[in-house]
């Protein structure tokens, strides 16, 4: 199922009510945060505030914050069956590096014809405000908690170019308003946006920056996913709803946005001018990120949809909406991990984890200190590179469930031999280092240990009921027993 637009997308959650519209006024200032974290904190629906006080334009938030609707968004399979889309075309030839697989997988999204298209006429361009008709004061940008610097664009596409290759980048960082044409650029120093950013400084040059804000749902998705650097994330967009993303010239740079987007925010970022302090924010982690100097953003031109819709979302003590982006990503993700590490089964980030701070992985164990090798692989892939903690039991721990994790690996462990301190750069987010976002990391070895590790005494087997026993007394009670058949299957 592919959606052309937010709009669409909302029809169909309001047909599979899955959507509550709020008539009445509500305040972007905290009183959107405090209605959507009561509602995502009971798994409720998609929230569309339609009268937001200060601003013609409705808001929605918490709209791909369940199972059910980030794969909506995402074409309507699930982020697993996307994942397996992925297995199936890494299986179709065997390329010898991970360069070499990288590109494959990017001529392979190509050959697919799921390449952006340029057209010349886009509903994103339906109303055009330049100069001084520039006024972010219109637009209902939330404050999402009361020691926020300030309102916050959360849900935004930032496009930029490389000036050396080319090639697109789709990154989503939070932008704090300053005033009415400019804002905070909160790219941090891991992302491309930064990469691209540290280009165009060496060059000199002002860098062309849009930012696209809702369209059909996959874009902002993607704009929150780890590609690698070269593969742009339109193309994946397309990839992903099995369309191509419709991408139209904007009006005062040279760079595509999206054509189906309900709003662009043209403009540029000067490397020549002093960062601008950005924050205190909210931030994902449940604290507060704390005030730090960014790029600042200059907006050129507003466009949009005639009928545009504001997306946003809050981030806060988890679970958020943001677990669902990470959750599709981990789902996503997986077969490419695996490509790298054929012994990884399985991992998992929980909400608690806030991604960065732990990743729980089940591994084929084949030899002694495999556990670490899968540990330090880890710490050198993309992003991964910023997980603090990192938890490896073996294959028949299931680690999508956090407490069988935490069982298994403290039964297996005896700390002093099973716990590596290492150190390494941490997300820029992480309070508690001791210098910013470098630090000291933690790898759990949870697997049984071999003689060949040194471990010399019997290792006792996990307690499970003789499959005899189990059918048998399953014909007893099936309905009572069904329960415990399946908790048995689980342990
Ligand atoms: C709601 C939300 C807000 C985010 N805000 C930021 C942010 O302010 N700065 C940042 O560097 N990353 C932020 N991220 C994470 C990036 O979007 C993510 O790391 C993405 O992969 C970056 O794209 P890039 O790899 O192309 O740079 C956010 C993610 C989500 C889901």
């Amino acid at each position: 199922m592919h959606f052309s637009s937010l709009m669409d997308f909302i029809i169909e959650l309001k047909r599979e009510g899955d959507v509550l519209e709020i008539d009445r006024e509500i305040d972007p200032y905290l009183e959107i945060s405090e209605i959507s974290n009561r509602f995502i904190k009971h798994q409720g629906p998609a929230l569309m505030f339609k009268h937001v006080k200060g601003s013609k334009f409705p808001v929605v938030q918490n709209l791909f914050a369940s199972k059910k609707r980030i794969s909506l968004a995402l074409g309507g399979a699930s982020p697993d069956e996307i994942g397996n889309r992925i297995r199936e075309i890494l299986h179709q030839k065997a390329p010898e590096s991970f360069t070499d697989k990288v590109l494959m997988f990017s001529q392979l999204l190509e050959a697919a014809k799921f390449s952006p298209k340029t057209v010349d006429k886009a509903p994103s361009q339906e109303v055009v405000l330049m100069g001084d008709k520039v006024n972010l004061n219109d637009l209902p940008i939330i404050t999402c908690w009361p020691q926020d610097g300030g309102p916050y664009f959360t849900l935004p596409q930032v496009i930029t170019e490389d000036p050396e290759t080319g090639i697109r980048n789709v990154g989503m960082y939070r932008m704090q308003k300053f005033d009415a044409t400019s804002t905070g650029m909160h790219w941090q120093q891991h992302k491309h946006g930064t990469s691209h950013f540290e280009k165009y400084r060496k060059r000199g040059e002002k860098m062309p920056v849009c930012v696209a804000l809702g369209g059909p749902p996959a874009l902002t998705y993607v704009a929150t996913a780890p590609l690698p650097e070269n593969i742009d994330e339109y193309l994946f967009a397309g990839f992903l709803q099995k369309k191509p993303v419709r991408l139209i010239k904007s009006i005062t740079t040279p760079l595509k946005v999206p054509a189906d987007a309900d709003f662009i925010l043209e403009g540029y970022v000067d490397p020549n001018e002093p960062f601008h302090m950005e924050g205190p924010f909210g931030d994902h982690t449940g604290f507060y990120s704390l005030e730090n100097p960014y790029p600042v953003f200059h907006v050129t031109a507003i466009t949009h949809k005639k009928d545009a819709i504001f997306p946003s979302t809050l981030v806060g003590i988890p679970p958020m909406e943001d677990y669902w982006f990470g959750y599709a990503t981990e789902r996503i993700f997986l077969p490419l991990t695996q490509m790298i590490m054929p012994e990884i089964q399985d991992y998992h980030m929980p909400p608690e984890g806030v991604f960065h701070n732990l990743i729980f992985v089940s591994i084929h164990k084949q030899y002694p200190g495999h556990a670490y090798k899968v540990m330090q692989g880890l710490w050198g892939l993309g992003l991964m590179m910023l997980a603090k903690v990192i938890v490896v039991v073996d294959n028949d721990v299931n680690v999508q469930n956090p407490s069988e994790t935490w069982w298994a690996a403290l039964n297996h462990i005896d700390p002093e031999r099973d716990i590596l301190f290492t150190r390494g750069p941490l997300d820029d987010l992480d309070h508690a280092s001791r210098l910013p976002s470098f630090g000291s990391k933690m790898g759990i070895d949870g697997t049984r240990k071999t003689p060949e590790e040194g471990f010399t005494r019997r290792w006792p087997d996990k307690i499970t009921m003789s499959d005899e026993v189990i059918k048998k007394v399953s014909t007893y009670f099936p309905n009572l027993l069904k329960k415990i058949e399946v908790s048995h299957d689980k342990s």
